[in-house]
C-alpha cells in the first residue's frame, strides 16, 4: 500500500511498505517566486531526478550523511522518512540573488568568505530570513543541531563545488534542506540538491544552467536542465 503523505511544488511523497522509507516522485512543475510563477515542463522531473541522484551519490560517496537510498525509476527515488528541520540554509560563494538586491553588490562577484543564511521554512510568511538566535528561540532546532547543519552545510559546499569545476561549472549558491531520522534523531541532508535548488553558471561565459532561466525568461528550462546533465555526466 502506498498513499501520497504530501504533494510539495516540485515533488510527490508516498508512503511505501517500510514505514522508515519514503517514495519520491519528481514532477514536471515549476514554480519560482513562492509559487507566484508556475509552469509544467515535458521532463523536468526525470532531468531532476536524474542531476539529483547523481548528486546525492557522490556526496554518499564522500560519507556525507543524507536520506537517499536508491532511484527506483526516471522519477523516483527511495528515501529515508526523517522529520524535516523547518530551517532552509542557503550557501553562498558568488553574490546573486536575493543577496545582490539585499547588500547592493553586483551579481557575479565573489565573496571574500562563504555565507551561510537560514530562512524559516514557512510560505505562508514567505520564507523569512531568520538568524541563530531566531531559530532557536523559535525551537526550530537546539545548538548542537544548528552546528551540526552548518558543518555539513559547509562540507557538502565543497565537495558539490569540487564535483561542478570538473564540469566546468561554478557553484553560486544552493539551498539545502535536513531532516531528523526518524529512528535515530541523527542530522542528514535531505531534500534534493538539482537545478531548481543551486545556481550554477558556466565558468568562462557565465550561461545560467539552473532554474533562474525560468525566473528570468532567460531560455527554455528542460533544455538547460539537458544541457547539464550532459556535462554532468563525465563527472566521477
Ligand atoms: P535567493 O538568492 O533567491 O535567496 O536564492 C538563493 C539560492 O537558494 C538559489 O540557489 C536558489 C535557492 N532557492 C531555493 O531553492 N528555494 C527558494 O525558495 C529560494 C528563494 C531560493
Amino acid at each position: 500500500m502506498s498513499q501520497l503523505l504530501y504533494e510539495g511544488k516540485a515533488k510527490k511523497m508516498f508512503t511505501t511498505d517500510d514505514p522508515n522509507v519514503l517514495r519520491v516522485e519528481y514532477k514536471n512543475d515549476a514554480t519560482a517566486f513562492n509559487g507566484q510563477k508556475k509552469a509544467s515542463f515535458e521532463g523536468k522531473g526525470r532531468l531532476n531526478n536524474a542531476i539529483c541522484t547523481k548528486i546525492f551519490k557522490m556526496l554518499q560517496q564522500k560519507n556525507v550523511p543524507t536520506h537517499y537510498i536508491e532511484t527506483i525509476s526516471e522519477t523516483e527515488q527511495l528515501v529515508k522518512a526523517v522529520s524535516i528541520v523547518p530551517i532552509e540554509v542557503v550557501v553562498r560563494n558568488v553574490v546573486a540573488g536575493s543577496l545582490s538586491k539585499r547588500l547592493g553588490v553586483d551579481e557575479g562577484v565573489t565573496l571574500g568568505r562563504t555565507i551561510v543564511e537560514f530562512y524559516y521554512k514557512s510560505d505562508e510568511l514567505g520564507d523569512p530570513m531568520i538568524n541563530s538566535d531566531h531559530a532557536l528561540a523559535m525551537e526550530l532546532a537546539t545548538k548542537e543541531e544548528l552546528g551540526e547543519i552548518r558543518k555539513l552545510a559547509l562540507t557538502v559546499n565543497d565537495a558539490l563545488q569540487a564535483f561542478f569545476s570538473e564540469a566546468g561549472i561554478l557553484l553560486v549558491d544552493f539551498k539545502l534542506e535536513f531532516g531528523k531520522l526518524k529512528a535515530t534523531d541523527e542530522i542528514v541532508l535531505a531534500d534534493e540538491i538539482s537545478p531548481d535548488s543551486c545556481r550554477l553558471w558556466d565558468k568562462e561565459t557565465h550561461e545560467k544552467l539552473d532554474k533562474d532561466v525560468f525566473r528570468r525568461n532567460i531560455a527554455d528550462l528542460p533544455e538547460t536542465y539537458e544541457k547539464l546533465l550532459k556535462r554532468l555526466e563525465d563527472v566521477k
